[in-house]
């Protein structure tokens, strides 16, 4: 099997972080020192420049690379690597002031000033020129310096622009998309309301002072949205393809976040990289904390089926939470090695060093105010770095996962944006992760995937609360099963097409009824007080939220309700279609049910951990390979010890010592085991 590597020419776990000499010019000292902890720390890799525009381009046409220039050597005579940033993220005042074009428009059309980041327009012809002309000279610049390895364009792109040029944007895309205005009218169902468009340019975005009731309007505006944001980013790398066409690029995605979808934005970058901040809380709730995280990098590895680089994370507190709790003495290493596990190649913060002024100068460093190496942070970031120097063998390993789950943005959206239902939160996201956490705390590896990806490479496939199914896949989960696979769907399965308007003639729609045997007639939704029950294999579970009343048609019924007028009504569903299986669960649980019917599957499936102890709750076990050496990344979130054995010899990939038997993984503790498949 290939490793893959992030850059092939530097075969190093990349350990380091955001370093903005930028704000210390003023101080040589500090800058001379850097290098000196940089080497304490067992950093390798910073990224430079996020937002350095002003210091890059202090007045229009006149630029000063002096710093930049200072920090390349500087860091590559220290035997480190930069992952070098365009500074799009954040642009210089004079800019705003002398362009207004150039800053974002809310949705209300109110033009916003010079200030905060993140809020440029990503249509703007001057804005895009100007990012053009400073990436043009940053690649021309550095291309041949040896200490860069990757491109960082701008940083967490996210929100929308109301402006003329981006309005009239929209419209060219959904010109494109529907070609005429009879069919947009009709996705659309504009008729409602007597909302039917007689002219392209009668349509605006969502906006609290227009339109905001039409679904196919608000989806087809948030992908225009992600649709514009690659295309600035296109836009972006230009240059930088031109100059430096074998250095990868790049671009910090939010993970679940909502702002974009990040599986189209996928394809554009050369491998994903992601930030994360997760609220650990250093007690026994983390365990479940430690899920969904686990679900976040096994997004961002599955994106590109590939290792990912965890761009961001903090070594202790950061600032932005609402209780800014420090990570606790050890949590620093667990929360590193779970990037590891997970499909990680890197382990890089926020940031190298807490700033002396503004918004960030008390979110957690490497290096705090006090300036020295003396702190638990930074030996614990120093442990982290020497940790990961002796895990060359895992870098660049890929990850096997028979088991995947779909979670797709557009499904989010439209579900989110639902009027019915529980109206204000239907909990869609909470459901993927509450389905997602049978496999993680069986230590059983599972990819999350989307529409596009090659459904025949899993043998189990779960889509919990698909309300929106293209055509398209509805064929693929058909072929799926009928080809042998396993497929669990939930309530709220197949209610509509990739543009929210209702599919004719029952639900699921289309040949879902009879991949599933079943035709579900109505959802009842409960107010939160309230429950049904539904008895299975002898136990009894609380319903909650959701209730579907369906019928089965050649399905089997494998449990029912206890309660109400849907009482004796199919709560579970298994039907035979093909060489496969397709389950229908049409109720929440509180996660109870969830685990054992994702237990059954995985029983039928015959599929186990590749570490083969039990795993106490607390203890998960995942798996990276090179396709001859297995390496499990064996956890413990709890915090109290908790043991396990093992009738295989592993050893470990970082301390090389022998372990079988009986292990007691100490709280918090990471065990790095391999053996040959
Ligand atoms: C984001 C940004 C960083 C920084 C951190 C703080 O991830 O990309 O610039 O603001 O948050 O946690
Ligand atoms: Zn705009």
């Amino acid at each position: 099997m290939k490793k893959i590597f992030i850059n092939p020419t530097y075969k190093y776990f990349l350990h380091g972080g955001d370093y903005n000499p930028d704000q210390w010019q003023d101080y040589p000292e500090v800058l001379k020192d850097d290098m000196r902890l940089m080497q304490l720390a067992n950093c390798n890799s910073m990224s430079v420049g996020i937002f350095a525009w002003a210091a890059l381009e202090p007045e229009e046409g006149k630029y000063d690379f002096s710093f930049l220039d200072k920090a390349m050597d500087d860091i590559y005579a220290n035997g480190g690597r930069v992952i070098l940033a365009t500074p799009s993220g954040a642009r210089p005042a004079w800019m705003s002031q002398k362009y207004p074009e150039v800053n974002r428009v809310t949705e209300n059309r109110d033009r916003r000033w010079f200030g905060v980041r993140h809020n440029h327009c990503f249509t703007s012809p001057i804005y895009r020129e100007k990012v053009t002309q400073i990436n043009t000279l940053l690649a021309e610049r550095y291309k041949d310096h040896p200490a860069l390895i990757a491109w960082h364009v701008s940083n967490e792109y996210s929100g929308s622009c109301h402006c003329d040029l981006c309005r009239e944007a929209f419209r060219e895309w959904l010109k494109k998309k529907y070609g005429t205005l009879r069919e947009l009218n009709a996705q659309w169902w504009s008729a409602f309301w007597a909302h039917t468009y007689t002219d392209w340019s009668q349509i605006d975005p969502p906006s609290p002072l227009g339109e905001r009731c039409v679904h196919g309007l608000y989806l087809d505006w948030r992908r225009f949205v992600t649709d514009q944001t690659i295309d600035f980013y296109k836009n972006e790398i230009a240059p930088l393809r031109k100059f430096t066409p074998n250095i990868p690029i790049t671009t910090n995605f939010m993970g679940f976040s909502t702002v974009l979808d990040y599986r189209a934005f996928a394809k554009e970058v050369d491998f994903v990289s992601h930030d994360a901040y997760p609220t650990w809380k250093g007690d026994e709730s983390d365990i479940l904390r430690a899920s969904e995280v686990s679900m976040r990098y096994d997004l961002n590895r599955s994106l590109k089926h590939k290792p990912f680089v965890q761009m961001e994370c903090t070594p202790s507190n950061v600032n932005h939470h609402d209780y800014n709790k420090l990570k606790r003495p050890g949590a620093h290493m667990l929360s590193s090695m779970q990037i590891v596990a997970h499909g990680g190649d890197s382990v890089l913060y926020f940031q190298w060093r807490k700033n002396r002024g503004s918004w960030e100068k008390f979110h957690g460093a490497v290096v705090d105010h006090v300036g020295n190496e003396n702190t638990r942070v930074f030996r614990e970031v120093s442990e982290v770095g020497a940790r990961l120097k002796k895990l060359d063998a895992v870098l660049g390993t890929m990850t096997e996962s028979r088991v995947a789950l779909i979670s797709d943005w557009s499904n989010r959206w439209a579900l989110d944006n639902a009027q019915g239902f529980q109206k204000n939160d239907k909990k869609v996201h909470a459901t993927h992760s509450k389905h997602y956490h049978p496999m993680w705390k069986r230590g059983i590896n599972t990819d999350i995937i989307g529409e596009d990806d090659d459904f025949s490479c899993y043998d189990i496939i779960i889509a919990p609360m698909l309300y929106i199914t293209s055509d398209n896949m509805i064929d693929k989960l058909e072929q799926f099963v009928k080809n042998g696979g396993t497929l669990l769907c939930t309530y709220m399965l197949g209610m509509v097409n990739e543009n929210d308007r209702c599919h004719l003639g029952g639900f699921p729609g289309g040949k879902l009824k009879e991949v599933f045997g079943i035709w579900n007639e109505e959802i009842d939704t409960l107010y939160p007080n309230e429950k049904n029950s539904v008895t299975f294999n002898g136990v009894t579970y609380d319903a909650v939220d959701y209730c579907e009343i369906v019928h089965a048609q050649g399905a089997e019924v494998l449990a029912t309700y206890n309660d109400d007028f849907y009482k004796g009504m199919p709560a579970l569903t298994v039907n035979n279609y093909g060489k496969g299986k397709a389950y229908y669960v049409t109720f929440r649980d509180n996660g109870d049910f969830t685990d054992v019917i994702t237990e059954r599957l995985l029983t039928e499936c015959g599929i186990v951990s590749d570490f083969d102890g039990v795993l106490p709750c607390g203890m998960t076990a995942h798996s990276r390979t090179d396709g001859e050496n297995l390496y499990v990344f064996l956890q413990n979130f709890s915090i109290n010890p908790l043991e396990t054995s093992t009738a295989h010899t592993w050893v470990t990939v970082d301390w090389k010592e022998t372990i079988s038997g009986e292990i007691t993984l100490d709280s918090y503790e990471t065990l790095i085991l391999s053996r040959k498949i």
